[in-house]
């Protein structure tokens, strides 16, 4: 059977051009052309998409990875942090706290709701919190919170500011330096169209001066980024190696980064600002083909995902039915989580699927795949939605 097009919150289609560049021999991560050579590339392509001067890690593994090893690297035992929760990504959050010793204190956002600043405001307030740790973009609800304002709120109060930023980072503007973010995590697999295998963090000055003062060692080794620090930061770039040659504190996946190399020339040749409005738009004909064909989407629009959107589950169909139809015309679209869990679907537009073309042939399959389950779908119209938003 041909392969389905992933419109899923991640993984996401690789360009051609991206897997050739992984197709070659095994090259050492501790000698040219890989280091120095390829390393240096891939830190420079980075920092411009991170918007930042400081310093972007990259761990082998997963966005959650990267998670797990920035708060493990700046929550000592008994730290409060304050986590915004508002769906399954930002749940792990005190979790996470909770296992290196810190205690959390949730601030909680109904699924596809607005996230109350003055309120937020009045916690942080409350004080006494070292950290605030927020998901930009929760891919469990397709709604994007306002991390711009989130960062100055954390800056008034003095706290550190984690964000995570796994499904937006390359499909939405992520300005950590103008933000204030002191630790942002995103993976390679989602919006930069990379494959699955690497976790970043971007850590600026405050994090790192927190993880120096620390009183007692992270309870990770490998993932302890102070150490990454010592080892692989050239002190011309302000951290801690004193020769040219980065070390590594475990062997990097280099075909992974040969890849990651390419799939950030791609947004980088496309240009940041035309690649986050061509999401938006993705996402605006998306929400309004589904519109037309009589479904409601969880959040509010002002606050829909540009590169997720999660469709209400119509009243009286099963959900697992609707996807596995929609899977029979070509397309692979996710379900809900947790609560979630048949009330809504999940598809995602990120990268190379944030495109007339695949709009258009997620809205045709879910829209054939309604009326194969009995419900009026008009997908003309629905089509021709997706070519008016795209037109104009
Ligand atoms: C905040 C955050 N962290 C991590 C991830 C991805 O984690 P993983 O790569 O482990 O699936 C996501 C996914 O969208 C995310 O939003």
């Amino acid at each position: 059977m041909a392969k389905p097009l992933l419109m899923i919150p991640g993984p996401t289609e690789i360009p051609l051009r991206v897997i050739r560049a992984m197709v070659r021999a095994s090259e050492p991560h501790y000698t040219p052309p890989v280091n120095p050579g390829l390393i240096e590339e891939v830190m420079d392509k980075l920092r411009r998409v991170y918007r930042t001067q400081g310093e972007v890690i990259l761990l082998p593994g997963s966005g959650r990875m990267g998670l797990e090893a920035a708060l493990a690297s700046i929550v000592e035992p008994g730290d409060r942090v304050l986590v915004v929760v508002a769906g399954e990504f930002g749940r792990m959050i005190p979790e996470i706290v909770k296992r290196v010793g810190g205690v959390p204190v949730e601030f909680r956002v109904p699924p596809g709701g607005r996230l109350d600043e003055s309120r937020l405001e009045e916690a942080l307030e409350r004080g006494g919190f070292k950290a605030l740790a927020m998901v930009h973009n929760e891919p469990s609800t397709g709604t994007l919170y306002p991390a711009e304002g989130v960062g100055r709120l954390a800056r008034r109060y003095g706290v550190l500011y984690l964000l995570g930023a796994g499904s937006s980072l390359g499909g939405v503007d992520v300005r950590v330096d103008e933000w204030g973010v002191d630790l942002c995590i995103s993976c390679s697999h989602k919006c930069l169209a990379a494959p699955m295998g690497l976790a970043m963090v971007s850590v600026g000055e405050r994090a790192w001066e927190v993880m120096e003062d620390r009183k007692t060692p992270p309870v990770t080794f490998l993932n302890d980024l102070y150490r990454w620090r010592r080892l692989w930061i050239p002190r011309e770039r302000g951290g801690l190696l004193e020769q040219g040659l980065r070390r590594v504190p475990i062997t990097l996946p280099v075909h992974l980064l040969y890849a990651l190399n390419e799939a950030l020339d791609i947004v980088l040749e496309e240009g940041l600002e035309a690649r986050f409005e061509r999401h938006r738009t993705a996402s605006r004909a998306f929400v309004k083909a589904v519109e037309a064909m009589g479904l409601e989407i969880l959040p509010d629009e002002r606050l829909s995902s540009p590169t997720v959107t999660a469709v209400k589950v119509p009243e009286g169909v099963d959900d697992s039915k609707l996807r596995r139809r929609i899977l029979d015309y070509g397309v692979l679209v996710a379900g809900g989580l947790s609560e979630l869990r048949g009330r809504i679907f999940r598809v995602g537009h990120m990268a190379e699927t944030a495109s007339e073309r695949c709009i258009r042939a997620a809205v045709t399959a879910i829209g054939l795949a309604l009326r194969d389950m009995g419900l009026k779908a008009d997908v003309g119209l629905a089509v021709e939605e997706v070519s008016s938003v795209f037109r104009s």
